[in-house]
């Protein structure tokens, strides 16, 4: 290796040509497989690393640290960075930096995409149709809900959270808001909306936010967005929520766990869109993801501060 070059092991092949800058200037292994790597796995990648660009796939805990000696730097391929242990990096000194921004509006188009299909049932009249079971045009088939002029409920007003609501107005909605950190602001939320939209991190403090009692809250008529992180909904709280009718639908980007297998329970549940975690996959978007992720990882390898570097406060 050329003095001032880094070892560094990228966990999944990038669109775009971010990933050739980073092996100009330093080593690169990059996983070959489009299954993640396991924990053993990882273990190998980042034994003699200094530097690793994760996807939130990967758990990045304080055992496997213990298996990194020699790492100095983590670039996560998400803006979302739960699946990073920040304390077990920060005490050893270990930079972690994020992709935000350039996944916005990505993300907030595929929640209000999400809003409108399960807000006018598009799969199901959709999949009617490849069934061959179009029919004549009738009164009362596929009745849906009303998207302009509704109240739409945004937990978690950061910067997809905003994007949604500029989404939302301009569709003529009602626009509220409550923080996930504020928990009294959440149930008044909760009764008031059409449509709740899930924008919050996940935190231990958000796990299970919206469990059977918040589902309790909501209105038979309403329905549920989450494109924000699986575990912030207790999901066999929804799937019997679901069940009962003591809400219309549900519209998931993320889950619990992910992949969600195909036999999981919550997919018996009526008035459900689940997609897979496809918030940010435009062409566009997850070249611009791979941009940051790699200018972190060139930043802090060249010890200078990443451009979007998290901390164990924010
Ligand atoms: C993120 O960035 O956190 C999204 O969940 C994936 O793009």
């Amino acid at each position: 290796m050329r003095a001032g070059m880094a070892r560094c092991f990228v966990t999944r092949r990038l669109p775009g040509s971010a990933l050739d800058r980073l092996s100009a200037v330093h080593e690169v292994e990059i996983w070959p497989s489009n299954v993640p790597p396991t924990t053993e796995q990882l273990r190998a990648g980042v034994a003699d690393a200094q530097g690793l660009l994760s996807m939130l796939t990967d758990r990045i805990d304080d055992d496997l640290l213990d298996h990194a000696s020699r790492l100095r730097a983590i670039a996560n391929y998400a803006v979302g960075y739960d699946n990073i242990d920040l304390a077990a990096a920060a005490k050893r000194g270990i930079a972690v930096g994020n992709t935000p921004d350039v996944l916005t509006e990505t993300t907030a188009d595929l929640a209000f995409a999400l809003l409108l299909a399960a807000a006018r049932r598009l799969p199901q009249a959709i999949e009617s149709v490849r069934r061959g079971e179009w029919g004549t045009w009738e009164p009362d088939r596929f009745l849906g809900f009303e998207v302009h002029g509704s109240t739409l409920g945004i937990i978690g007003m950061g910067r997809i959270g905003a994007a949604v609501a500029r989404r939302a107005r301009s569709f003529e909605m009602n626009v509220i808001h409550a923080s996930a950190r504020e928990r009294d602001t959440i149930a008044p939320l909760l009764q008031q909306s059409d449509f709740v939209s899930l924008h919050c991190p996940l935190t231990p403090d958000t796990r299970h936010l919206i469990d059977a009692a918040a589902l309790a809250q909501m209105r038979q008529t309403a329905i549920l967005v989450n494109t924000a992180r699986g575990p912030i909904v207790d999901q066999a709280a929804l799937r019997q929520a679901l069940i009962d009718g003591a809400i219309a639908g549900a519209a998931l980007d993320v889950t619990d766990p992910e992949p969600l297998p195909a036999e999981d329970p919550l997919l018996t549940a009526p008035n459900l869109i689940v997609v897979p975690h496809i918030g940010s996959a435009t062409h566009r978007t997850r070249e611009r993801m791979a941009d940051l992720a790699v200018e972190n990882l060139l930043a802090a390898l060249d010890g200078r501060p990443m451009p979007h570097q998290v901390t164990v406060s924010n």
